[in-house]
């Protein structure tokens, strides 16, 4: 039976880097005969120059309806002056997360050893850095109601989020990082800020209760804080860290920046089925957007896990990681990993070049 690819390539780098993992996608359903078929749509700025919407209706009717979506980036400083916000492209991406209930973000933060002396951090810091990142995404403060910035009797403003959490949210999500922890090095770090939130007392409470069901994984708690400085002082401590949507966000950019470039980072974002939405952990990058120079390996990446987590095809995602590996052999470089004596290219260079590993 055919499955549904949505191909969302939003704004800013999002066609650049979307187009080199299409391409990528394109040669392995061959290769491999997995039946796909590409759909597209817009979202973010481009829903919104086209249809005045950054999710157009059409475009979450497609996405109701695929299998698995391949999404780029949105958002740029063209569209932060609209005075509605609900009009900014980030809300058409928020809006696909929570119309999809798409809880479960996975980021895997992973060095690849010829990019070693691309990290910030010394070598011995780092090498064979392996960690996954496990973020709640549909709810938290990003979400919380009420929210707004309102102006006081005495004329003062004030802006303010709501952090909330319910329990079954946290169930969730403790599940999907449990299984992930299970199938990785069976250790589990949940972080959270139990001194001062009492959301997150109520997150620990639960993610204790729940490792009793699961014997085989180690659980640890750890302030976020603490968290943020322990992974910049020793990341390979950790093997998966389950956390809420904004500890997540913040942790999974820095984890990102421990690998050598946030050009290189997929992300998955599962609903309770496992379909899911795939795009690189970066944003539309406007400052070098229309340059051809962004690296397309984290979208690359990103359809690789589509095909291991949504449509079941491990050997096809494994022949794109070992096709990355490759290029990365070959001492191809985009200008955010490159380094004295490696060969300089731009993003649809490396794009083919993965094609022709392939
Ligand atoms: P960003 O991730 O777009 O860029 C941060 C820095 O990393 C920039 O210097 C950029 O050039 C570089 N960079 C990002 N991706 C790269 C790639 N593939 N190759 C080479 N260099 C790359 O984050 P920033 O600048 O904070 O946000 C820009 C816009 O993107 C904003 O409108 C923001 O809201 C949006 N954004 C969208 C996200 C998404 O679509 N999932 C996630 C994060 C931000
Ligand atoms: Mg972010």
């Amino acid at each position: 039976m055919s499955k549904k690819v949505l191909i969302l390539p939003g704004d800013g780098i999002g066609p650049e880097i979307v187009t080199e993992a299409e391409n990528v996608l394109v040669a392995v359903n061959a290769k491999f005969n997995l039946g796909l078929e590409f759909d597209h749509g817009l979202v973010g700025g481009a829903g919104y120059d086209a249809n005045g919407h950054p999710l157009p209706a059409e475009t979450m009717e497609k996405a109701r309806t695929a299998d698995a979506i391949l999404l780029g980036a949105v958002g740029g400083p063209k569209w932060d002056a609209l005075e509605d916000r609900e009009m900014r492209p980030e809300k058409g991406l928020l809006g696909l997360r929570s119309g999809l209930e798409l809880f479960g973000n996975l980021r895997p933060a992973i060095l690849y050893p010829q990019l070693a002396d691309a990290s910030s951090l010394k070598p011995e810091v780092v090498s064979g850095l392996d960690i996954l990142i496990v973020r709640e995404l549909t709810g938290g403060i990003y979400f919380g109601q009420p929210r707004g910035i309102r102006t006081l009797e005495n004329g003062e403003r004030e802006g303010y989020n709501t952090y909330v959490y319910r329990e079954s949210e946290i169930r969730r999500i403790g599940k999907v990082a449990f299984e992930a922890a299970k199938k990785r090095g069976g250790k589990l770090c949940s972080v959270d800020k139990a001194n001062v939130l009492e959301v997150t007392v109520l997150w620990r409470e639960i993610m204790t209760e729940m490792a009793k069901d699961y014997p085989e994984v180690e659980l640890s708690h750890m302030y976020v804080d603490n968290a943020a400085m322990q992974l910049v002082r020793a990341p390979k401590q950790f093997d998966v860290i389950v956390t809420g949507n904004m500890f997540g966000d913040i942790l999974s950019d820095a984890a990102a920046m421990l690998t050598g470039s946030i050009g290189m980072l997929p992300s998955a974002s599962l609903d309770k089925d496992n379909k899911g939405m795939y795009e690189p952990c970066h944003g539309s990058a406007p400052d070098i957007a229309g340059q051809g120079i962004a690296n397309p390996l984290a979208t690359i990446l990103s359809a690789a896990m589509m095909l291991r987590y949504s449509l079941g095809e491990n050997a096809a995602a494994d022949a794109i990681e070992k096709a990355v590996s490759d290029v990365l052999d070959q001492n191809l470089r985009t200008p955010d990993i490159y380094s004295e004596g490696m060969t300089k290219v731009s993003t649809s260079e490396m794009g083919a070049a993965v094609v022709k590993a392939l």
